[in-house]
């Protein structure tokens, strides 16, 4: 049989074709415009993700016996709010995973409900890329909008709803939201009651690899799939990537380097860490998850080389570094603000220490050890929870550059599994509709199946000695520039 993943990310949808033995038959892309009204805001049209989806999954059976396809499933961008009206048609843009502009909201829900209460509640607090925090900005701020909300959707969501006519969300998904009660695996009554919404305005809850439904016959006449095809809940892109890196069980680890970076640990238990710095999210095995995520990791080096330095060979620009943990120039990652751990939308990005000899191979090596320092802060977090890893997965984007990988093997000072795909979220989705078809008896089963490492990056220690020397540096920086940041923002 066949299992179609769909990687529903911020620049692009990204759609993967697996076999029942994990074997990947084919991917395509497809990409669609982000929005960006305001400074800080980030907005895209759900009807793109949806025409782009369908497109890609044409394109991606091109050359197939359709006739063996028999599920679909998702990673998708998290945390964005899709708000429908009651004829089911979406009331306004979607406001993504990395829009800034609920500081206010952000700041009323961890003072004055509290953050003690909201972790409580839902095991997080609130950050500003959050859901809840954007249903109570468009409350307040678009309030005809408010008013006309049936249904209150996340991106992936949009597209299971769109294929079936079922609405619906998986756990690890609505654990972002900040109305997901995530110990209990439910919606949170009391999160409702604050942010003004009824529980049947939310999407039922299934797990991860559960079925929520089949492609609906139209949809499925016009893809030439076979009638029935199931179509799953899918999860978060992060838990997904975390399926797809076989992420799964206790204390492992994955690193993601797409347009968010994300280090994710899998726990069979729940738990959550003293300042909430860490999202603790369910997983898509059916357990849990602690999270740190960065709202621009691989986005900074795209940044720096397509819009900066005006280049697409990032491979000619990186071999022209020579000196790993010696370069005097940092540079702070935070283009969209910053999540874990600072939480703070006003944060920006940052060059410093550069001098006369300063070259740009300088510069673009602050830009790959600044996004690996900011990946440290969230792992130092874990580790002041006792949390002890020894290495972590690697996927997304950024983790094709050996360069990168060396970088990170050597901050984190752990060894990095390279495994034979890096598509981690379009994988993860397609091993979901694997389990929800019956193909695999749970999550863990397939991972062990189908995810192959390959390689393997060990840290030097000398190298990781210096690289704890600049990190050291590198942990000043922020709080020093923060008051700078906030007149910035003014
Ligand atoms: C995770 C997060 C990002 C997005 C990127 O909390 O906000 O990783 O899911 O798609």
């Amino acid at each position: 049989m066949l299992y179609i993943g769909v990687d529903l990310g911020t620049s692009a949808v990204k759609l993967l074709l697996m076999d029942s033995e994990g074997k990947i038959q084919n991917i395509v892309s497809r990409e669609y415009p982000i929005f960006f009204p305001h400074p800080g805001w980030s907005e895209q049209d759900p009807e793109d993700w949806y025409d782009q989806t369908v497109e890609g999954i044409r394109e991606l059976l091109q050359e197939t016996d359709r006739s063996q396809v028999a599920g679909i499933s998702f990673g998708g961008q998290m945390h964005g709010l899709v708000i429908l009206d009651q004829n089911d048609q979406v009331i306004r843009p979607a406001i993504l995973w990395n829009d800034g502009r609920t500081a206010e909201e952000t700041d009323y829900l961890n003072n004055v409900v509290g953050k003690d209460k909201l972790s409580g509640y839902t095991a997080n607090i609130a950050f500003a890329g959050f859901t809840a925090p954007k249903l109570l900005w468009v409350k307040k701020n678009e309030p005809e909008n408010f008013a006309k909300i049936h249904k209150i959707m996340l991106p992936k969501d949009y597209i299971a709803y769109r294929l079936t006519g079922v609405h619906c969300t998986d756990m690890s998904d609505a654990s972002g939201m900040l109305l997901f009660d995530v110990k209990n695996r439910r919606w949170s009554k009391e999160m409702c009651e604050i942010c003004g919404v009824r529980e049947e305005q939310l999407a039922k809850c299934f797990e991860s690899y559960e079925k929520v439904g089949t492609v609906l016959p139209h949809i499925a006449a016009e893809l030439d799939i076979p009638d029935g095809t199931i179509v799953a809940a899918g999860a978060g892109d992060n838990a997904a990537a975390a399926v797809g890196t076989g992420t799964v069980g206790d204390n492992r680890c994955n690193i993601s380097l797409g347009t968010s970076g994300t280090i994710f640990i899998s726990s069979k238990q729940f738990g959550v860490d003293k300042y909430n710095a860490l999202h603790s999210f369910a997983h898509a095995d059916g357990s849990y998850h602690l999270m740190g995520c960065m709202l621009s990791a691989a986005s900074c080096n795209k940044w720096w080389m397509d819009d900066i330095v005006g280049t697409i060979d990032y491979a000619a620009e990186q071999k022209q570094i020579a000196k790993l943990g010696e370069n005097h120039v940092y540079f702070l990652p935070y283009l969209m603000g910053e999540r874990s751990p600072h939480n703070n939308p006003n944060a920006r990005g940052t060059f410093i220490g550069m001098t006369m000899d300063t070259t740009r191979a300088d510069m673009t090596q602050a830009v790959l050890e600044g996004v690996a320092f900011a990946l440290r802060d969230s792992l130092e977090v874990a580790k002041s929870l006792g949390i002890k890893l020894e290495r972590t997965k690697i996927c997304g984007g950024g983790a094709k550059s050996p360069l990168w990988r060396q970088i990170i093997a050597n901050v984190l000072n752990l060894q990095v599994d390279i495994i034979e795909s890096e598509e981690g979220p379009a994988l993860g989705g397609a091993m979901l509709a694997a389990v929800a078809c019956g193909e695999y008896p749970n999550v863990e089963a397939i991972a062990s199946k189908v995810v192959k490492v390959v390689q393997t990056v060990t840290p030097y220690p000398a190298l990781a000695a210096k690289y704890d020397a600049c990190y050291a540096k590198f942990k000043e920086i922020y709080p020093a520039c923060k008051p700078v940041f906030d007149i910035l923002t003014e």
